[in-house]
């Protein structure tokens, strides 16, 4: 979870055009009931890294038809030797025509007679490719052995979503669930793995040293969940699960990582045996090899019994930030969660991505809060992907999480956090609606029932419905419900307005946007559940009222009579995703309580969400800043990380609009705010600082990364004193070496800025390469930071010039080069271009445009630009942000600084 920055990250793909054209769908004339896969891999010689194969695929014909139609791309496929039979063996077909077309992905045999209905059949097609370079597909990955500096080659799968077509002809929806039987050929030296254990190993006989071996066959899988590798990497001994088939585990890595794996490959039997326990469905598998890759597509693939990683989101290093290695275990337990999510029940189509990821996610969640209770995380967790949400949501360029995709780009481009997160929260909103017993029902009846089998998100809600009404609970239709939040983008402001003098209070909904009002008429189905301040229960969040769709404003008789001076709130612990306005006078009782003792009474997670709101209200003028910035009196004494860390994130979001006389005011106020909060954290060098605890550890991170940002003297006195000490920083704990490098290096420190560089010169480590980039992205020097930054987006290792993206992040963030900054990333926008991510790319824009850094006009951008695809993919939301920004400008900042002055 890295630190928030809210607004910034937002989604890959503003203006979907969408595609309502199924012909990306294969027919449905043909069901693959099993395939046999043989694959012989060569990594002997480095520039011949190759495979060969030939696939036998057992076909149930559903309709009768003259043509086969499956998904093939980059291979070479031996027309001449593909043989297709009926089962009984009584027929047989020639095929008459090929075509392939690129756009589908398809391939298509086109035949000599018609395929008879109920008949089956055997296809065998051999083929050829290189291993894939670009980690998709079966792809070719190396790691050089420090000890003997060899370079040794590897080759494994990563098949998800839509690669699988790039290893061997295939099916490759997620629907079409088929049994598999991989053998593997290669050399002796080498260790094969796939989804199952090998049964048995026979020498290749034409080729010297080589073996074939056959691997048990896998349970009725979808494409994307097979794999397998052929490898070299040590590994550490196996470990058992507590599991009902005791599945026993082991962790490969290259030599020189394997001390550091041992923490997430211990990690994991537990979390698959705690997820087991509790979705009450046995693991279906006997073993798990989790395989952490030098190279991979992304963090990680959660194939059924082979589990790969990348090395980084796998190895862990003791001197490592404690939220890394909280990060790594979240992934971890993430992939095990969708042996459930995704493997056990998969999805029938992309579109409900989210219903593999969402739970998975939450899942994780709770398993790591339940095996790792002293970090807390679950929390932190909860309230940044809130955060994150409500920021995304509230602009017009956000998307839907369930949404219509087709061809293998937009099904890619489905993979992003807002999935994820949304995903989770749309989990966790079913899970505080129904109440623990309801939602772990329904979950199981869900897993039960679809097993083997895939799912719509129609699915879900029924298996939800039913267990709410066995639990009394069942009087609203579930599915109406919960599409109103996953088929829509954004959420509602509820408007509530109290009638003091009766107890009733009335309540409406529309779209929340910043900077523009909410466009055409939406509207949800909201779960209203309201706490009032004498009986304040924030434990009890199962809904007392529902707010329908479409509906007027309407007035509520509250349940528990509230006096008129007491406050109520709606949403205790945040438990469904909108944000709530409160006539003034309730809004002062908050405040009141907020700034008294007892502020506590309110839950952590809504006290977040009070700022939040209260704040994006008066950003977008329906509340006033003096109102949000008396809410922030209480802060001070906030003793909780979550309140803390979402205000700071959204001033700052705003500060980094400001210039001049009203940026100086701006981080006065800063400065004075983060002070008390900083002279009650513990001194850098104290044992008290290394905090067990993952909520303080990161509530202490906060007020020494703001405290030395503003300049609070007692945090730049003893990051200056360390220093001096102890040129190597080994008397600051690692968990804050980052924000020490930083501080010196922005405080001028140019010795610092060279002994840092050579240190990230000579390290082999990514981790320590990417703290130490964002470090020297500190710099007040150009002079000195330009040649860095010149080296890192000319290099031609990924990993090298990935780092180009960390230390720019962190110079943007600080604004002293920010303009140099700027035109850095617009002169070299063509290697940036083909050398970062969609992602990144956006990244830079929102923060260089957004924020308003480059004074290049819309033009004159767009000229720049122009050719350069993930630019100008991302230009126009990027220049809509910066139309709202100065929008705010314009409108409210000087009310924002007129209030806040007060303080500073
Ligand atoms: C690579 O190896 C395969 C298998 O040995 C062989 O068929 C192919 O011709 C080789 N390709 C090159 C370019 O050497
Ligand atoms: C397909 O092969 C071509 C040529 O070998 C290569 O450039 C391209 O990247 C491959 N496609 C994918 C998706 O890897
Ligand atoms: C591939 O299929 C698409 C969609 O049906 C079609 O428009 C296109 O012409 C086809 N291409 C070829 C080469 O057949
Ligand atoms: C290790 O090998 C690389 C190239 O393979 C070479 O550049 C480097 O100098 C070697 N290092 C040592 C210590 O031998
Ligand atoms: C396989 O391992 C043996 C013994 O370690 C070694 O002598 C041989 O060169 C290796 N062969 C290959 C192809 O790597
Ligand atoms: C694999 O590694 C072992 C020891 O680490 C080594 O003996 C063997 O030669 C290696 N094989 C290949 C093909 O690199
Ligand atoms: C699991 O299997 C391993 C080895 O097969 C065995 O040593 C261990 O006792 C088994 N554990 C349980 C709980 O059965
Ligand atoms: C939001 O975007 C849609 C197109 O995606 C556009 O039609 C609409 O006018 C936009 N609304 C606002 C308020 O900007
Ligand atoms: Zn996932």
């Amino acid at each position: 979870m890295p630190e928030l920055m809210c607004c910034i990250v937002g989604l890959l793909l503003p203006a979907i055009v969408l595609s309502h054209d199924s012909s990306y769908r294969l027919p449905n004339a043909l069901k693959p009931l099993h395939y046999d896969l043989r694959i012989l891999t060569h990594l002997n010689a480095p520039l011949n890294l190759s495979f060969e194969g030939s696939v036998k695929i057992d076909l149930q014909v559903l309709q009768s038809t003259r043509d086969i139609t499956l998904h093939a791309k980059n291979l070479t496929i031996d027309e001449a030797r593909i043989t297709l039979s009926s089962r009984s063996g009584s027929r047989s077909h020639s095929i008459s025509r090929i075509e392939r077309n690129e756009t589908l992905e398809f391939y298509t045999m086109r035949l000599d007679g018609e395929l008879q209905i109920h008949e089956q059949y055997v296809l065998s097609m051999p083929f050829s490719a290189a291993l894939n370079a670009n980690d998709v597909g079966y792809y070719s990955s190396s790691f050089r052995d420090p000890k003997t500096n060899q370079t040794h080659y590897l080759a494994a799968t990563q098949f998800s979503p839509t690669f699988a077509r790039l290893a061997f002809p295939c099916f490759d929806e997620p629907h079409l669930r088929a049994s598999f039987q991989v053998t593997l050929g290669y050399h002796k030296n080498y260790t094969g793995l796939s989804n199952t254990p090998v049964s048995k190993c026979v020498d290749h006989g034409r080729l010297q040293d080589y073996v074939w071996c056959q691997h048990e066959p896998l349970l009725s899988t979808s494409t994307y969940l097979v794999a397998y590798a052929v490898h070299n990497l040590s590994s550490l001994p196996v470990v058992h699960s507590e599991t009902q088939n005791n599945v026993s585990f082991r962790s490969w890595m290259p030599p020189d990582a394997v001390k550091d794996g041992t923490f997430t490959a211990k990690l994991a039997p537990r979390v698959l045996s705690y997820l087991e326990k509790l979705l009450e469905f046995a693991f279906p598998l006997r073993k798990v090899d989790q395989l952490a890759l030098p190279s991979h597509k992304f963090s990680a693939m959660e194939n059924w019994g082979l589990v790969t990683f990348k090395q980084t989101r796998f190895v862990h290093y003791d001197d490592e930030l404690m939220q890394d290695k909280e990060d790594k275990a979240f992934t971890v337990a993430h992939e095990y969660g969708h042996q459930w999510f995704g493997n056990l029940v998969a999805i029938n189509w992309w579109n409900d991505l989210w219903l593999k990821e969402g739970p998975s996610t939450y899942f994780a969640n709770l398993a790591l809060d339940a095996l790792m209770p002293e970090w807390g995380s679950l929390q932190r967790r909860v309230a940044n992907d809130l955060a994150t949400f409500f920021c995304k949501d509230m602009f017009n360029d956000t998307i839907a999480i369930s949404r219509d995709v087709q061809d293998s780009k937009s099904i890619l481009d489905q993979f992003t956090p807002h999935v994820y997160e949304k995903g989770s929260l749309t989990m966790r909103m079913l899970h505080k609606l129904l109440g623990d017993e309801a939602f772990l029902m329904g979950t199981r009846n869900y897993l039960r029932r679809h097993a083997y089998d895939s799912v719509r998100q129609s699915d879900l809600w029924q298996a939800m419905q039913e267990a709410a009404h066995l639990k009394g609970s069942g009087g609203i239709r579930l599915s109406t419900v919960m599409d109103s939040w996953t088929l829509q983008k954004g959420y509602p402001l509820l408007t509530v307005i109290r009638n003091y003098s009766s107890s009733t209070v009335w309540v409406d909904q529309a779209r929340f946007m910043l900077g523009a009002d909410g466009g055409e008429p939406t509207c949800w189905w909201v779960p209203l559940t309201f706490v009032n301040q004498r009986q304040g229960n924030f434990d009890e969040t199962q809904p007392q009222f529902w707010l329908e769709c479409p509906s007027a404003g309407k007035t509520l008789r509250l349940l528990k009579n509230p006096a008129p001076n007491e406050w109520i709130m709606l949403n205790p612990q945040v438990n469904s995703i909108y944000r709530v306005n409160y006539d003034e006078p309730n809004w002062r009782m908050i405040i009141k309580t907020l700034n008294s003792a007892d502020y506590g009474s309110i839950h952590s997670l809504n006290r977040a969400q009070l700022l939040d709101d209260l704040l994006m209200l008066a950003a977008s003028r329906v509340q006033s800043y003096d109102l949000a910035f008396s809410m922030l009196e209480y802060l001070p004494r906030e003793a909780d990380f979550l309140p803390w860390n979402r205000a700071v994130a959204l001033l700052k979001d705003r500060g980094q609009l400001l210039r001049g006389e009203q940026e100086r005011i701006f981080r006065t106020f800063m400065k004075k705010l983060m002070t008390p909060l900083f002279l009650r954290t513990p001194q850098l060098n104290s044992a008290q600082l290394r905090a067990k605890s993952g909520s303080l550890a990161a509530l202490y991170r906060l007020a020494y990364k703001e405290a030395c940002r503003y300049g609070v003297a007692h945090c730049i006195s003893q990051v200056e004193r360390l220093r001096q000490d102890d040129g190597n920083g080994s008397q600051v704990p690692a968990n804050y070496r980052d924000i020490v490098d930083c501080t010196s290096i922005e405080l001028d420190n140019s010795m610092l800025f060279q002994s840092i560089l050579k240190r990230f010169r000579d390290t082999d480590s990514d981790a320590k390469r990417s703290v130490w980039a964002s470090a020297l992205g500190c710099s007040r020097d150009f002079v000195q930071l330009q040649p860095f930054l010149d080296y890192l987006i000319q290099a031609t290792d990924k990993l090298t010039y990935n780092y180009y993206m960390q230390a720019v992040t962190s110079a943007l963030e600080r604004k002293h080069l920010a303009t140099e900054i700027a035109d850095h990333i617009m002169q070299h926008a063509k290697a940036i271009n083909t050398k970062l991510s969609l992602k990144q790319i956006q990244i830079l824009l929102n923060r260089i445009i957004g924020d308003l850094i480059t004074e290049l006009e819309d033009n004159q951008l767009r000229q720049q630009l122009r050719g350069l695809d993930k630019f100008e993919a991302q230009l126009q939301a990027a220049l809509d942000r910066r139309d709202t920004n100065r929008y705010w400008l314009i409108e409210r900042a000087e009310h924002f600084i007129k209030a806040l002055s007060k303080y500073a």
